[in-house]
């Protein structure tokens, strides 16, 4: 029996919860998780002791234990905690958004809706660079933790891409909800950003990996990103908004709602939405405009199940679906939404690929490429929409 790889987890808020149960489920390859680590002793021995793991008062204790860091911290410490795990040797999986731009060091006055877009693109790259180099260095793994790659509904699609060897046209897609519970959430200097590091992304990645798959089929290369123009609005503190209470609003200086275009260097194009002020459940969706199908992938709502609840108490205990709002009426409840939304496959693809020495199915170039479009898109949104050229890292995907 091999010795199991060793995973210590940095973070415990949402993400870690949906990590920690993925690694319960991985399979054919020993995997335990050894502990956690995080800014608040109190909350991290408390996750501790529910998972039955050990909490580390630091990153440099908890390194010394493992083989694997999996980083879900928000997006401004991403960056140095992959980075010291990956000089430390270690396997690293990182949460999106991969890294981005988080104001000046020590500038308490930053706000990031108005800062110079121009900077955040070259910095955020810079970042994306820095973390990949230190990958390659040191030769370990570089796992992006962009779940919409592994979910059901995408590898359907991927499958039927490259056996059909078809080519996408126009993509159109969305995440949308009515507003992140992590409280780094809402101030540039944490999250990078809003809607278009936080949501969109995940529509826009799951993507850039069909058009890798698509391009590696016909051309032998991957079909990368060319160019992009957006538009991004703070709907939720525009003056005339008024607040039912329904969505989250505490947000100080990002965007909550955006549209990106995308043209690829194929001149194929893509049109994605993402926002803060969607209720009824988080909707995750892709439609994809191939020459040879149409594809529609619903991943939130899903409609396997439908039911009616005339009562919301009585379903008090039972969870029905991630954003819900409520649970009177009808619904579409998720039978097992970490599947649907592809938690335990990307973390069973990570660890094959520790254990295999292969590079993941969402690894360093599509975490780059995404980098490059949304600082690209923050770069159209404040010349009002005007396309912009997408900086791409040349030495990947060639
Ligand atoms: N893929 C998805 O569907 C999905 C869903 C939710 C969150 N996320 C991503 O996961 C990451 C975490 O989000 P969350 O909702 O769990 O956030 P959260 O705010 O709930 O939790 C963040 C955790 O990180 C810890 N932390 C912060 N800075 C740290 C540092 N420098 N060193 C060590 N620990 C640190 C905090 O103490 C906290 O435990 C974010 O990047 C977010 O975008 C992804």
């Amino acid at each position: 029996m091999p010795k199991p790889i060793r995973v210590g987890i940095v973070g415990c808020g949402n993400a870690a919860v949906f990590h920690y149960a993925s690694f319960r489920r991985v399979t054919g390859i020993p995997v335990q998780v050894t502990g956690v680590t995080s800014l608040q002793k109190s909350r991290r021995e408390e996750f501790a002791a529910r998972q039955g793991i050990r909490a580390f008062d630091s990153l440099a204790d908890l390194l010394s234990e493992v083989d694997v860091i999996d980083n879900c911290t928000p997006g401004y410490a991403h960056e140095s905690v992959a980075i010291a795990a990956l000089e430390a040797g270690k396997h690293v999986i990182v949460e999106k958004p991969f890294t981005g731009y988080y104001g000046p060091p020590g500038d308490g006055a930053f706000e990031g809706n108005r800062f110079p877009k121009e900077t955040m693109l070259a910095e955020a790259l810079s970042s994306s660079r820095r973390i990949i180099a230190a990958a390659r260095k040191n030769q370990r793994k570089l796992c992006y933790a962009e779940n919409w790659i592994y979910a059901p509904v995408v590898q359907k699609e991927a499958e039927i891409l490259a056996k059909g060897k078809g080519q996408i046209l126009w993509a159109l897609g969305g995440q949308s909800h009515s507003g992140s519970p992590s409280p780094a959430y809402g101030i540039w200097k944490l999250s990078g950003g809003g809607s278009v590091v936080g949501k969109s992304c995940h529509p826009l990645s799951a993507l850039l990996y069909l058009k890798q798959v698509e391009g590696e089929t016909l051309y032998g290369k991957p079909v990368r990103p060319r160019t992009v123009s957006a538009r991004t609005h703070e709907i939720t503190r525009t003056p005339a908004f008024v607040s039912k209470g329904f969505l989250r609003t505490d947000y100080t200086d990002i965007e909550d709602y955006c549209q990106i275009h995308l043209t690829f260097e194929d001149g194929m194009v893509a049109d994605i939405f993402a926002s803060e002020i969607v209720m009824g459940g988080v909707h995750n969706w892709l439609e994809l405009f191939a020459n040879n199908h149409r594809a529609r992938c619903n991943m939130s709502p899903c409609n396997a199940m439908e039911l009616y609840n005339p009562q919301e108490g009585q379903l008090s205990g039972v969870y029905l679906m991630e954003k819900l709002g409520t649970k009177q009426g009808w619904s579409n409840p998720a039978p097992d939404e970490y599947s649907t939304f592809g938690y335990p496959q990307e973390i069973q693809d990570f660890v094959e690929a520790i254990a295999a020495d292969r590079q993941p199915k969402s690894g360093m170039l599509v975490a780059s490429d995404t980098v490059g479009a949304l600082y690209a898109a923050y770069v159209s949104a404040e010349r009002r929409g005007a396309e912009v050229e997408i900086p791409l890292d040349p030495i990947l995907g060639a």
